[in-house]
């Protein structure tokens, strides 16, 4: 039923990997349209193109680069997206007007049936309201997209944060949004490789490559504060930020410094796997409360 809907052009919410997302015909611009919509997105930020097979990626890109098979190999069924120079095919309604594709692979089971049944290419941003917090469950998408025809429900996401995105269509391969696999990753496969200078710099004339990135994003609906640095330090900090009755993310070792507030624990201050697959879910969790 999920599949029909999106040959009919409407939108499924699904499970991947790293977050749900909300699916559309990316061949099918009036699809990508309704993505827009249903987000609340700018218009010119463009989408992923999801796709199950190999054999599918010739027909959505001007040429397949070498690096794109190396990292296909090491990487699909995974976390991390392509961006490759069109082919005429693919609709600019689905590229915010850009000549590049940004493509992934998912390896959640469920997400990779409903891609091959369903024409066997889903754009798919998170789905989440354009700015919020990624959603993780089938209950995140719930809240923030009561009204699409169908949420597939896979459970809770395991790796909890986006894709990698990796632009293949520079000089030397660049990573324009930082997620699961790693910039030393990368390197390990392709030999070089690179962050965007518009993600590390700290001249804020140098804008992120990747649209999505200058947008506010990931933001729950209270105010936060960031505290970075060594994990016992910034508890420390917390520890003299915190006021009574403020909500506190911490690393487990910290929890019972915060008395005075609610706490959601991220998970232990080494265990960087299962701090992303919380991080998400706890800014939303405080929402709620
Ligand atoms: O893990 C993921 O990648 C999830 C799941 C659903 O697959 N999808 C996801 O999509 O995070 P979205 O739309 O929330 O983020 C896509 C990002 C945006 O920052 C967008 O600007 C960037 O990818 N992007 C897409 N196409 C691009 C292109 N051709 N050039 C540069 N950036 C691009
Ligand atoms: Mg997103």
């Amino acid at each position: 039923e999920a599949c029909r809907i999106l040959q009919k052009g409407g939108l499924v919410a699904f499970p991947t990997e790293t977050v749900y997302g909300l699916g559309g015909d990316a061949m099918y611009s009036e699809a990508s349209a309704k993505i827009y919509a249903a987000k609340g997105r700018p218009s010119d930020n463009p989408l992923i193109i999801h796709i199950a097979d190999m054999e599918h990626l010739d027909k959505i890109v001007e040429e397949v680069p070498e690096a794109a098979h190396k990292l296909a190999e090491a990487f699909w069924p995974g976390p991390l997206t392509m961006i490759m120079n069109k082919s005429d095919a693919v609709p600019h309604g689905t590229t915010g007007g850009l000549d590049t594709v940004a493509i992934r692979m998912p390896s959640d089971p469920i997400a990779l049936e409903l891609i091959r049944q369903g024409g066997g290419y889903v754009a798919a941003p998170s789905a989440n309201t354009s700015g919020r917090p990624s959603p993780t469950t089938a209950q995140h998408v719930y809240e923030d997209q009561g009204k699409i025809p169908m949420i597939l429900d896979g459970g809770a996401v395991t790796i909890g944060l986006e894709s990698t995105i990796v632009d293949l269509t520079e000089e030397i391969p660049t990573i324009l949004r930082p997620g699961y696999i790693s910039l030393e990753m990368v390197q390990a496969v392709l030999g070089e490789a690179k962050m965007d200078k518009g993600l590390i710099s700290s001249d804020s004339n140098i804008h992120p490559k990747a649209p999505g990135m200058k947008y506010r994003h990931y933001a729950p609906k209270a105010p936060v504060t960031v505290v970075t640095g060594p994990a016992e330090a910034s508890a420390r900090t917390i520890e003299q930020l915190a006021k009574p009755g403020d909500g506190v993310i911490c690393f487990d070792e910290f929890a019972d410094r915060f008395d005075q507030q609610t706490v959601e624990c991220l998970g232990p201050s080494r265990d960087k796997r299962i701090q992303a697959q919380r991080v998400f879910d706890a800014l939303r969790t405080f929402d709620s409360k």
